[in-house]
Order: C-alpha cells, then sequence, then structure tokens
C-alpha cells in the first residue's frame, strides 16, 4: 500500500468507515486522472495541459472531505446526502483557489459535473460554455465511477459501463466522448483497470498531500 493511504489510515481520531472512504476517493481521483491524461493525450492536447489536467483528476473531489460528515454518516438521510454531494465541486474549487493552482485547473474542477446539454451542477453551463478541461474530466469521471464498487451495488466491467455512458450521451461533448472510446478500446481494455488505479508520475504524487491536510482541519 502506497504511504499516502498509510498516512490517512494512521488518523485513528476520524471514524475507520471514513478513512476507508477517503482512500477510496483518492482511488477514484488517481484514476480520472490517469484517464484524463490518455484522453487529453488523445484530443492533441499538450504537454502543459496534461500535466494541468493529472492535477486536476486527483483533486476535482477534494470538495467531498469538507462534507465528509454529512455525506458518510452511516445513518444519513439518502436526500439529505444528495443536497450536500452537489456542493462538493464548489467546495474542492475553494480548495484549489486557496492552495494557488491556476484559473483553468480551478475551473476545470469547478463544473466537472456540468453535462454537456445544461442539465449539469453548479451552473447549468451547456455546451462549449463549459470549460474545456471540465468537459475532459466529466467523462473519466463518469466511467471512473461505474467501475468502481458502491455501497448499493457493484462495480460495472469497462464494456458494461462504456453502454451505460452510451445511453447518456446528451451529456458529453461528443467530440471527447469519441476520443475516449478510442481511449479505451486502444489503450485500457488492453492494460486493465488495475493499473489506472495506481499512481503513474511524481506530480500525482505531490498532490496526495492536499487530501492530508484537508482532514487534518476535520480532525480538529
Ligand atoms: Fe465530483
Ligand atoms: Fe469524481
Amino acid at each position: 500500500m502506497e504511504s499516502y493511504f498509510e498516512n490517512i489510515m494512521a488518523l485513528k481520531q476520524i471514524p475507520l468507515h471514513i478513512r476507508e472512504t477517503i482512500c477510496d476517493e483518492m482511488r477514484h481521483g488517481i484514476e480520472v486522472s490517469n484517464l484524463a491524461v490518455m484522453l487529453a493525450g488523445e484530443l492533441g492536447e499538450t504537454e502543459g495541459f496534461l500535466a494541468d489536467i493529472a492535477v486536476a483528476g486527483i483533486l476535482h473531489d477534494i470538495g467531498k472531505l469538507r462534507l465528509t460528515k454529512y455525506l458518510y454518516a452511516e445513518d444519513g438521510l439518502v436526500v439529505e446526502q444528495m443536497k450536500y454531494v452537489r456542493q462538493h465541486s464548489e467546495q474542492s474549487y475553494e480548495i484549489i483557489n486557496k492552495a494557488g493552482f491556476s484559473r483553468e485547473i480551478a475551473l476545470g474542477i469547478l463544473h466537472h459535473h456540468e453535462n454537456y446539454d445544461g442539465s449539469g451542477y453548479p451552473n447549468n453551463l451547456r455546451g462549449d460554455n463549459i470549460p474545456w478541461m471540465a468537459r475532459i474530466l466529466r467523462v473519466c469521471d463518469v466511467f471512473a465511477a461505474l467501475t468502481a464498487d458502491r455501497s448499493y451495488r457493484n462495480a460495472f466491467d469497462p464494456k458494461s459501463a462504456l453502454e451505460i455512458m452510451i445511453d447518456e450521451v446528451a451529456d458529453y461533448d461528443m467530440k471527447v466522448f469519441l476520443a475516449f472510446q478510442r481511449v479505451l478500446h486502444r489503450e485500457v481494455f488492453k492494460i486493465g483497470l488495475e493499473q489506472i488505479k495506481t499512481v503513474q508520475d511524481q506530480r500525482q504524487q505531490e498532490q496526495m498531500a492536499l487530501f492530508e491536510e484537508e482532514l487534518k482541519h476535520w480532525v480538529e
């Protein structure tokens, strides 16, 4: 187990089920980051953009840590939780801004739940009004979520996840989604998901410290 997970698990003041959930969130961030780098590369983006989206992928859901008490309560009401879930992208945005990341990364994170048809949140942005980085993250995020176990369902295999996404195609920028399918067929289906869930480079590893930082506020 990599040291960043060990560091989280060592925070014994935090209930075990929450520590485990946070490690799952970190794994999710790693997966989104790796997928987003591959997808942005397929879309012909620059090295600089790839470096930025690697960071954005890791940190896009970090705001959930501020909502931990509401989101991960074992006896939480589902309706209440939904209300708080929708605040997490704005919380992430605040954390990222405070930490001094670029505007592009911050906006990519703020809008990672916007749908191309305008049905997303927090601002119901539509089409090309959604920042480019956010449109790329959106596709990777949904795929990563579908291929992970949830408390209420098992993970979908990659092919079934893709079929579900095709049914919801109005959510995505078609150019991005088609490029994503090429990445899946050429790379992901071949190398398997396990590899995509591991940190690939130093830049990603450095961001893990921010999760620990956030948890310190929570423990105080
Ligand atoms: Fe999210
Ligand atoms: Fe996410």
